[in-house]
């Protein structure tokens, strides 16, 4: 993999670092670096964007919070046990670096709070000594590794909606938000990626939950020059359907209804088995039709858990729609998926054009990292195969070609 970036180490603080995607991350990027595999999946690892100086994945140092107290082999082990995300053999040679990367692991429980339960009254720590205690974390991190900066992810669990609240449109309102201990207007997502972009780290969103999609964390973003991206990882049916939705468009077919049937066995399963926190999840799997095809469309979107499919999801979906003499055809495809498998290397890849994008000074929303998201900030584009010219435009302009890209 070429890469000539910065010689210092770049930090990546993992939100939810005791997750399944961030563990599976984790042992995937040492696997990748002690050569015991290949790196597939990771786009980052071809052309063009192997001629971008990104940071060499050997140059990551991995550290992050839960609010789980265990430990990092410990959760490998647990998605090796229950899944076999990966071989034992790759668990038995990453342990000693997961070992290593322990003591940048904090347990905190105090970073997690139901805004929908929540009053400003409430007893506990104050979202001002919340966001402090993030930040502390953050420059404690950067420090003790001298790293040049930190790219901060959002694994965490799906979280409910906050009541929206006018003040969080703006940076000052939001400010006041904070330091009135406003918890049913602020979920922790919120909190953390206003610690993350006030410390001056690159924030993405990989998680349903509403991330740095405040009008107010947009302006701090802006103001201090740092770029961040959300929300939502497009993995699986939803990656599906926006490669798929396109074809019908371009063939004036039109699409009548289409259900999706989304099974889930792991974690995330089980968090967005509680309606409350699925939400926005099948706000964001469900809006893209109507943004790809123009018209609305009858589509339901359902998640059940199945907790013995473990990290192996299944979606099935089916598509009716009509053609030439209004004739009713339909179509149905399944997808079946080991879902850290499928994100892990593209938060990497994120992560590496998030830290690429803070050194060539960008800042605000990476609209060109559209193709990762199933709700892009900033981005009405939907089209899976659109989204991914824009990278790719994104890419030849920093290399001073003339994008060569054609339908
Ligand atoms: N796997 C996919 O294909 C996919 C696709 C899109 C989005 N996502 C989202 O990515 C996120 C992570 O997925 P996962 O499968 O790793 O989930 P997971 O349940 O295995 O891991 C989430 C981790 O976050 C921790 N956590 C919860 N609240 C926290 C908080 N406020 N602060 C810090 N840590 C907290 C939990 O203790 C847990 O260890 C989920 O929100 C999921 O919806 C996943």
């Amino acid at each position: 993999m070429k890469t000539t970036s910065s010689s210092s180490a770049v930090g990546v603080w993992l939100i939810g670092a005791y997750g399944d995607i961030a563990t599976t991350l984790m042992v995937g990027t040492h696997a990748i670096t002690q050569s015991l595999a290949s790196t597939n999946g990771l786009i980052t690892s071809v052309a063009p964007f192997t001629e971008l100086p990104l940071v060499e994945l050997s140059q990551l140092r991995f550290g992050g919070c839960d609010i789980r107290d265990t430990r990092l082999v410990l959760s490998a082990e647990e998605v090796y046990r229950r899944s076999r995300t990966y071989s034992r053999e790759i668990l038995d040679a990453v342990c000693p670096a997961l070992e290593h990367a322990q003591s940048d692991i904090a347990t905190r429980t105090d970073f997690t709070w139901n805004p929908q339960q929540a009053s400003s009254a409430d007893t506990g720590p104050t979202l001002a000594e919340r966001v402090d205690g993030m930040r502390q974390l953050l420059r404690e991190f950067k420090t003790r590794h001298r790293l040049s900066h930190v790219v901060v992810v959002n694994l965490a669990s799906a979280e409910p909606l906050a009541q929206p609240h006018a003040s969080t449109h703006s940076l000052t309102g939001l400010e006041q938000l904070i330091q009135s201990n406003a918890k049913q207007h602020l979920s922790p997502s919120d909190c953390q990626a206003y610690a993350a972009l006030a410390e001056g780290c690159p924030y993405l969103n990989f998680t349903p939950s509403r991330g740095g999609e405040l009008g107010g964390l947009q302006e701090l973003a802006l103001r201090n020059r740092i770029p961040f991206g959300g929300n939502d990882g497009k993995t699986g049916e939803t990656l599906v359907k926006t490669a798929l939705a396109p074809m019908f468009a371009y063939r004036h077919l039109q699409v009548l209804s289409w259900e999706g049937v989304n099974l889930l066995g792991n974690n995330d399963g089980a968090t967005l088995s509680h309606p409350e926190n699925r939400t926005a999840k099948i706000a964001n799997k469900g809006n893209v039709l109507h943004k790809i095809l123009g018209y609305p469309v009858h589509s339901g979107v359902t998640i059940n858990y199945v907790p013995s499919l473990g990290d192996w999801k299944t979606a099935w979906d089916l598509i009716h729609f009509s053609g030439f003499l209004d004739a009713p055809m339909t179509m149905q495809f399944t997808w079946q998926g080991c879902d850290s498998i499928l994100a892990a290397p593209l938060v990497l890849d994120m992560i590496r054009l998030a830290d690429f994008a803070l050194r060539r000074g960008e800042a605000g929303p990476m609209r060109h990292l559209a193709c990762f998201f199933k709700n892009p900030i900033g981005v009405e584009e939907h089209s899976f195969y659109r989204q991914f010219q824009m990278l790719l435009a994104y890419a030849q302009h920093h290399l001073g070609k003339r994008n060569t890209v054609t339908e």
